[in-house]
């Protein structure tokens, strides 16, 4: 079974030299301020808050998960749509013609672990335009291109952990521009608790139960599942206010332990892996060709003639951890001018690549694929 998420028993958590996230983060970005957080999301939040007035607009790509623009409103921010290319690159005609005088920044998001195509023109956007650039880099955590370690673009981002390694939470709030930096002011949901809590212990239990139980494990979650894949109980509010804590020990003691090295070349060779057994396949085409150096993916994405189909034969040869992204938000699902985000949405897969897969097993799955 390939699963969308490794396990906290895998064996690149490790506790030899140089590893741990702090150290990478300080190999490279020297010059950057960072804290860690429970959530994305709210690391934003404080990041921001020392920087806007209410009242303000900020400017966020439209092919984005619902509740990423929560932390905006919460702020008193007005969050704006810009349509996106086929390629991901912003449209910069559409993102244009929404700044105005209230434009306080724009955010760029670095899909899948990979830099947004368009970063450079975007950072000259926003300098003459005098706004900040957010760098959203949720989905790429330890990804490095062309020196830059993703998120630490522009005046702030920010970058998910749980997406990288086995936790249940955290984040970490990149202050790159100085007066990100000589603003910020940590709000009490900065850092990380100091002890074990019980949704630790519910996070390992749960783990071990996945790891034990395989298939079977996912059967029944999904039959004690409340719908969270229905778009329509997707509440962005409610899931922004529920992650309001701070990161929790269980993260921190694996962000200590975990060898980046390790689990990025863990997570390249599945990259390559799921390029090779899907080469032939005349219904997919692949996101990225090139996985150029320092890039650590989140995931294989793909764009599907029709993505139930695939995901459904995926399925059956034991791929459980695919699915569709984003559920965009109901504003932009659909509305005139996000054609592309929308269909995006319908037609992007994004398959496993994490360290918990062993290459073979993805090799074995292209196989059943083939038959
Ligand atoms: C592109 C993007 N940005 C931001 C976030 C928010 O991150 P977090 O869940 O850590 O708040 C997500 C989460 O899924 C995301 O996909």
């Amino acid at each position: 079974m390939i699963s969308a998420t490794p396990s906290v028993f895998d064996a690149s958590l490790s506790r030899s030299g140089g590893a741990g996230i702090d150290a990478f983060v300080d190999r490279h970005a020297p010059n950057v301020d960072y804290t860690y957080y429970g959530a994305g999301k709210v690391a934003l939040r404080d990041g921001l808050d020392g920087l806007v007035e209410p009242g303000e607009n900020v400017l966020v790509p439209a092919y984005l998960s619902p509740a990423v623009v929560e932390p905006f409103c919460d702020l008193g921010l007005e969050p704006r749509f810009y349509a996106i290319e086929e390629t991901l690159a912003p449209d910069f005609a559409d993102l244009e013609s929404r700044i105005d005088d209230d434009t306080v920044a724009v955010m760029s998001v670095n899909y899948f672990g990979f830099p947004q195509p368009g970063l450079e023109r975007l950072a000259s956007l926003t300098n003459e335009y005098d706004c900040y650039h957010i760098d959203d880099n949720a989905h790429g955590p330890i990804s490095v291109a062309d020196g830059t370690l993703l998120g630490t673009h522009g005046d702030l981002g920010f970058t998910t952990l749980r997406k990288l390694l086995p936790v249940p939470d955290g984040a970490i709030l990149y202050r790159v521009a100085d007066e990100a930096k000589a603003t910020f002011s940590p709000s009490p949901l900065a850092g990380s608790a100091d002890r074990i809590a019980a949704t630790d212990c519910r996070f390992v239990t749960t783990s071990a139960a996945e790891t034990a139980l395989g298939p079977l494990y996912q059967s029944i979650e999904s039959m004690l599942d409340d719908g969270a894949d229905d778009p329509s109980s997707v509440d962005p509010g409610a899931r922004y206010e529920a992650t309001k804590a701070p990161m929790s020990k269980l993260t921190a003691m694996v962000t200590d332990a975990a060898d980046p090295d390790t689990i990025r070349a863990a997570r390249r060779e599945n990259y390559r892996t799921w390029q090779q057994v899907l080469a032939d396949r005349e219904d997919i085409t692949m996101f990225y060709e090139r996985l150029p150096e320092g890039i650590s993916p989140y995931e294989f994405p793909v764009r599907a003639r029709d993505s139930d189909a695939f995901l459904a034969a995926l399925h059956d040869c034991g791929v459980v951890g695919a699915h569709t992204w984003p559920i965009l938000r109901e504003s932009v699902f659909e509305a005139d001018g996000y054609d592309t985000a929308t269909r995006l949405s319908q037609e992007v897969v994004t398959l496993p690549v994490h360290q918990g897969i062993e290459p073979t097993a993805i090799e074995t799955a292209g196989k059943r694929l083939q038959q």
